[in-house]
């Protein structure tokens, strides 16, 4: 399941963003990744602990918490802490790769398993050549490239690339989800169930069928779900 999430961060967000990042000191991305990733990695990115990736982190975790379609298709038990890239200049890719089954973080010292992938991309689409975030699904091939403020969301456990950047500059954010539903099948389920009870909300109003599949879903979510 490949899901775009739409203005995850408004316009005024999205520039705010921009010209913090615009200050930031940028290093070499390939420290932290893993043996595979190490080899085809070549970008940049914030330190944990930089003040404006703390900041554009801030904003972004305050973004998903308020979009619906997020919380529905992720079903967030952890969230590991968003972090910052940049993609131009001679660090302009990432090949093909896997990301990490397990990652730490060291804030907390708490283990986030990654069920889900995620990227907001921060930069307008016109204003970079290349920079295409490549998915593949079943032998398919799906290449990504959203307005500042939207984001892609996709499960982990699928090979993905950022082609090369050849004109400007490509920074986003970019972060991992636990989810409460550990199983992709079911986690789809639920997010067409829950889908389908909104339409049903939206067009018919709270009438007895659309109560009862509401507490359907609601139990569905308790017998699969990991709080
Ligand atoms: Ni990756």
């Amino acid at each position: 399941m490949l899901i775009q999430l739409p203005d995850v961060l408004v316009a005024d967000e999205v520039r705010h963003a921009r010209q913090l990042l615009a200050t930031a000191s940028w290093a070499d991305g390939r420290p932290g990744a893993g043996s595979q990733a190490i080899q085809v990695k070549n970008n940049e990115q914030l330190a944990h602990t930089d003040p404006v990736a703390q900041a554009v982190r801030e904003m972004v975790l305050r973004g998903l918490d308020r979009n619906p379609l997020f919380l529905t298709a992720a079903l967030p038990k952890r969230i590991f802490p968003p972090r910052m890239n940049r993609y131009s200049g001679a660090s302009n890719f990432y090949g093909d790769h896997v990301d990490g089954s397990v990652r730490f973080t060291p804030e907390s010292g708490q283990r986030v398993r990654t069920d889900l992938s995620c990227t907001v991309f921060l930069t307008d689409p016109k204003d970079y050549e290349g920079g295409e975030l490549v998915i593949q699904e079943s032998g398919a091939s799906r290449a990504f490239k959203l307005p500042a403020g939207h984001a892609i969301l996709y499960p982990a456990t699928h090979v993905h690339q950022v082609t090369p950047v050849t004109r400007g500059e490509r920074v986003a954010c970019f972060f991992w989800v636990e989810s409460m539903v550990r199983s992709a099948e079911q986690r789809q389920l639920l997010f067409d169930l829950d889908m389908a009870v909104m339409r049903l909300r939206r067009n018919h109003g709270d009438d007895a069928d659309t109560v009862s599949l509401t507490g359907t879903y609601h139990n569905l979510l308790r017998m699969w779900g990991d709080t």
